[in-house]
């Protein structure tokens, strides 16, 4: 006998599509905010940014916590984000022309994000375990000195962030928080500044270690 998701793809469809929703914030979004909040203690000086970096690297269990709180998670939404980016389109008709191009840009900036977070993670948590370096402050600012790796950061910081922030828009329509046309006006500008704020954040973070 079929079970209910057998008979109808699109319940399985509706759930996946929840849990990636809700993936989306908890955990990747709320980690992308605490991993901001750590970086920006470059701010601080070398001194203030090496210890955040040695009690965040000497957490128990950190390697599992990782992979279980973070990859899991993110990796579900990336493979989900790009089927739904391969089998969505547009809806030009039902859509206003700013939904449209918020709609196109979501995928185009999950793309972004997913190269930059890949490259990002690469640089500065799976090649320093194989090549046996520490990452500290005279590291990134090393790695970040190089015009070309800064301009790809701040290219994948605000594909990121704006992905982020028109997320969380998307998020609270998903799970109808904001009903109607007043609220997601007042929450699409609550999200909009929230965005540009960690923006600036993270260019002055990324700014300030190359100085
Ligand atoms: C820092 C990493 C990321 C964060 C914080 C993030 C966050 C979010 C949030 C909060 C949503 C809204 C969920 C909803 O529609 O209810 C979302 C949607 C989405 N994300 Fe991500 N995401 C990230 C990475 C990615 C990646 C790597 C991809 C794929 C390449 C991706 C593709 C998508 C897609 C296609 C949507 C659906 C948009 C829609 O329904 O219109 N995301 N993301």
């Amino acid at each position: 006998m079929p079970n209910q998701l057998q008979k109808n793809p699109d319940v399985a469809h509706f759930y996946l599509r929840r849990l990636h929703s809700l993936l989306g914030v908890i955990p990747v979004s709320a980690f992308l905010v605490e991993h901001m909040i750590a970086n920006s203690f470059i701010l601080k000086g070398p001194e203030a940014y090496n210890s955040v970096i040695q009690a965040l690297r000497s957490l128990p269990f950190l390697v599992p916590l990782e992979i279980l709180l973070i990859g899991f998670p993110l990796a579900y939404h990336s493979v989900y984000g790009i089927y739904i980016t391969l089998t969505g389109s547009a809806n030009t008709a039902s859509y206003s022309y700013l939904r449209n191009w918020m709609y196109v840009l979501q995928r185009v900036s999950g793309i972004i994000a997913l190269v930059f977070i890949a490259y990002h993670v690469w640089e500065f948590r799976i090649a320093s375990d194989i090549y046996g370096f520490e990452v500290s402050y005279e590291a990134v600012s090393k790695a970040l000195a190089n015009p070309w790796n800064f301009a790809f950061y701040s290219v994948g910081l605000a594909g990121t962030m704006f992905h982020f922030a028109n997320g969380l828009w998307l998020f609270c329509i998903t799970w109808g928080i904001t009903l109607g046309p007043k609220s997601q006006r007042i929450a699409g500008w609550i999200f909009a500044v929230a965005g540009l704020v960690f923006f600036v954040l993270a260019m002055q973070t990324i700014w300030a270690v190359v100085q």
